[in-house]
């Protein structure tokens, strides 16, 4: 076997996210103005984002769990000025903690070091109260600064003591900043608010009887809504999913009031939710969108809607589409709010755990209908963004951004596409100096 063949045969063997096109980059690269085909538009000036799972050492025993990455690119005027990707630098990426993190004790002193950066940050990331923050969910965010080194842990000037979820919703119309953990501990479940000042303002224990994976909630004008899993969380972070499905736990969704409240919990299917897209208040029912596996690890994911009649206590639900969707985005004005588009990356063609191509979606929700945006052969997006275009309130007057990677020379992409025009070519392609494996969400941070 020659070196080349043997190299393959090793990369056969490795789980998916260890190879091809998920497989981790070694180096921390700074490039400027980088080639761009076609025309960006002049007012796109900030920075895309994306956060994922890098391992450092180049393995880990599940997708979830490699060091996070966060890969930046800066535009402005019609140039991209600047790539960047840099390791979110959490206490177990510099070497210490890793007791905490790889042994999955569970005593208080070792949840307290798992808290403090034992673990990765590689989920998500955003910018609230002019701090850019990266997220996981096992841990308190980490903040970054505007070339994407890390500052430090941030936990709301001690506010925050537990974890906090990578999926934080802001309100469009207070500019809150809605949150909650879970944990093995009690309180197993705590929702948070945060002001658009970055202080905490609320800090609340909603009652459940265990914890479970709560990888995503929502929010609307008057309340949040949490999916209670049968995905039940049996030990705390540490070796491996520490996450079992339960045959016997009723799927429910919990609406707390905003405003404080008791919450009431409405059962639905078995189910999990992967993630939100979006929830809103329609004449005193609550519609829920968001991608769900009919079971947590063993399902793919489709687009499904919960609708909860809150007078009658009635629920229903329904698949809205059988195709295999996830990442779900909308335009994020509208959270809480009736939205009309929901844009999906849909995953094709899965060899061995994971999808060998893929395309944008998008979901109309005035028409019922749906649309593919092809990228081209061997081309695989990850997960889009919308950046409104100035002032206009129109939900597709924006761009769409997403990196995507071009099998045909193992390199990535950022495309912009034009939202009003969904479908149609690219307005700009931004080559990017290096492969940015698969991952998990990002964010646009204007510039201000
Ligand atoms: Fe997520």
């Amino acid at each position: 076997m020659s070196t080349r063949e043997e190299a393959d045969a090793r990369s056969a063997a490795q789980p998916f996210w260890l190879r091809g096109p998920f497989a981790p980059v070694v180096d921390e690269v700074t490039a400027h103005d980088l080639p761009v085909a076609g025309e960006l538009p002049r007012d796109l000036a900030g920075t895309y984002v994306r956060n994922g799972p890098n391992p450092k050492d180049g393995a880990s025993r599940h997708w979830w769990f490699g060091d996070g990455m966060v890969h930046g690119v800066h535009l402005d005027n019609g140039k991209a000025r600047w790539y960047r990707n840099r390791y979110v630098r959490t206490a177990r990426y510099g070497g210490t903690n890793l007791d905490a993190a790889a042994n999955g004790e569970d005593t208080s002193a070792a949840r307290a070091r798992r808290l403090r950066g034992g673990g990765t940050s590689n989920t998500h990331i955003i910018e609230h109260a002019g701090r850019l923050l990266s997220m996981v969910e096992a841990a308190l965010p980490m903040q970054l600064d505007r070339e994407l080194s890390t500052v430090g842990i941030f936990d709301f000037d001690g506010a925050l003591d537990t974890p906090m979820t990578a999926h934080p919703k802001r309100c469009p119309s207070t500019g809150e900043l809605h949150f909650f953990s879970y944990q093995t501990v009690r309180p197993y479940l705590t929702y948070y608010i945060a002001d658009a000042g970055g202080r905490v303002i609320s800090k609340r224990e909603i009652e459940v009887d265990s914890p479970s994976h709560m990888h995503d909630f929502a929010l609307t004008e008057h309340d949040a809504v949490f999916f209670d899993s049968p995905a039940r969380m049996t030990r705390d972070w540490g070796d491996g999913m520490p996450f079992a499905w339960s045959e016997t736990h009723t799927a429910r969704l919990g609406v707390v009031p905003r405003a404080g409240g008791a919450a009431r919990w409405f059962d639905i299917e078995p189910g999990h939710l992967s993630h939100t897209a979006n929830a809103f208040e329609r004449d005193g029912t609550i519609v829920l969108e968001g991608t769900r596996c009919a079971r947590f690890e063993a399902s793919p994911p489709c687009l499904h809607r919960w609708e909860i009649d809150l007078g009658s206590g009635q629920t229903r639900e329904r698949a809205i589409d059988e195709r295999i969707v996830d990442f779900p985005r909308i335009d994020d004005r509208r959270v809480g709010r009736p939205h009309r588009y929901t844009y999906v990356v849909e995953l094709c063609d899965f060899v061995g755990g994971a999808p060998t191509s893929a395309r944008l979606r998008r979901y109309d929700a005035a028409t019922g209908a749906s649309a593919a945006q092809d990228l081209g052969p061997r081309r695989i997006p990850g997960e889009c963004v919308f950046v409104p275009r100035g002032d206009d309130p129109s939900e597709d007057a924006g761009y769409l951004l997403s990196i995507v990677y071009d099998g045909e020379r193992d390199g990535s992409e950022l495309v912009v596409l034009d939202a009003e025009t969904f479908g149609a070519a690219p307005v700009a392609r931004v080559q990017l100096p290096q492969r940015v494996p698969f991952g998990f969400h990002g964010t646009w941070v204007s510039t201000p």
